[in-house]
């Protein structure tokens, strides 16, 4: 099936990434937010992203251009009704996911593809929610999208292959690689890596070390790019409790507890870069650990 229009449902961090590499490749992109302020604030986003990648000569300024003239904004989801794609990349939380693909069912062709790009909420159940779960995938970006390689691409119970070849076929056109993974809680990234950055949240609350030696080890003592806990703050600590919880609930082994300080410091809306604050507090020139 030819995809030519892409509808981006959520102007987030994930959602303006998304946008922004579908344009670039080509699509036309309908970009949707229940905010007017959101869609602007992605906008001049993506506008200064693409401009990191003319400046390092990765495009012209002429594709750059072409790219801003595919992106077109809305606040109304039934404007989506051309796309023959469509990916919700809205708050993780599965209830307001239902309900934004219910909305959508009234204003969508039959060919249309529903896709989520959740980290971590069963695929399955969202899609029996829709009258099309053979046409229904997770199709999970990495965060920062442009700079990402992979893409996960998590089947559903009741997928059909036609989506699944289809979205194999986007995700090379984006020039990514695709990791399938089957629909289990967390698929394969986050059922690793979010462990991983809880236990560092352990290891800060029985005191094993402090959030600037815990981050120094992992980069230094194990090359991650980032520190467990900087990068807790980067995907956004509300997220990294929401994927726990889902991990927890769906495998019931208490292995995937989440740290009572993750929940305390969502608890206090400290949520990372997003909102100033988390395990580092962001709001003077230089990032400095709150604990
Ligand atoms: N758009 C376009 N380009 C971007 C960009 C963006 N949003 N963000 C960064 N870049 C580019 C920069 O221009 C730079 O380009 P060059 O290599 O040509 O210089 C390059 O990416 C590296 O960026 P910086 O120099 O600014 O900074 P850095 O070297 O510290 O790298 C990083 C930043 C790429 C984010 C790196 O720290 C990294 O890879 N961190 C780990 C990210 C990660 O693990 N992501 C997955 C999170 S999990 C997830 O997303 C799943 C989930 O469901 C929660």
């Amino acid at each position: 099936m030819q995809i030519k229009t892409v509808g981006v449902v959520g102007a987030g961090q994930m959602g303006n990434g998304i946008a922004h590499v579908f344009a670039l490749s080509g699509y036309d992109v309908l970009l949707t937010d229940v905010s007017q302020d959101a869609l602007e604030k992605a906008l001049a986003l993506i506008d200064r992203n693409i401009e990191r990648q003319v400046a390092k000569g990765r495009t012209s300024p002429e594709d750059k251009a072409a790219a801003m003239d595919r992106i077109r904004t809305t606040t109304r989801l039934a404007d989506l009704g051309p796309a023959d794609l469509i990916i919700e990349a809205a708050t993780e939380r599965e209830t307001v996911k239902q309900a934004i693909f219910e909305d959508l069912l009234a204003h969508i062709q039959p060919h249309t593809i529903l896709t989520s790009n959740t980290s971590s909420i069963s695929i399955t159940r969202l899609a029996s929610r829709t009258d099309r779960p053979e046409k229904f995938m997770g199709f999970h970006f990495m965060n920062p999208v442009p700079v990402m390689q992979l893409v996960e691409l998590i089947r559903g119970i009741a997928t059909d292959e036609p989506t699944y070849k289809t979205l194999l076929g986007v995700v090379d056109s984006l020039g990514k690689t695709a990791a399938s993974a089957e629909d289990f809680p967390a698929f394969i990234v986050n059922r690793i890596l979010m462990p991983m950055i809880n236990e560092a949240v352990y290891t800060l609350y029985e005191g094993v070390g402090s959030v600037k030696s815990i981050d120094e080890s992992l980069k230094l003592g194990a090359n991650h790019p980032m520190g467990p806990l900087e990068l807790a703050d980067f995907i956004g600590l509300d997220t990294c409790l929401a994927i726990m919880n889902v991990l927890h609930d769906g495998l019931a082994d208490t292995k995937y507890r989440p740290c009572p300080l993750l929940t305390k410091y969502v608890e206090a809306g400290w949520l990372g870069r997003k909102t100033g604050r988390g395990f580092y507090d962001y709001r003077g020139e230089t990032p400095v650990p709150t604990r």
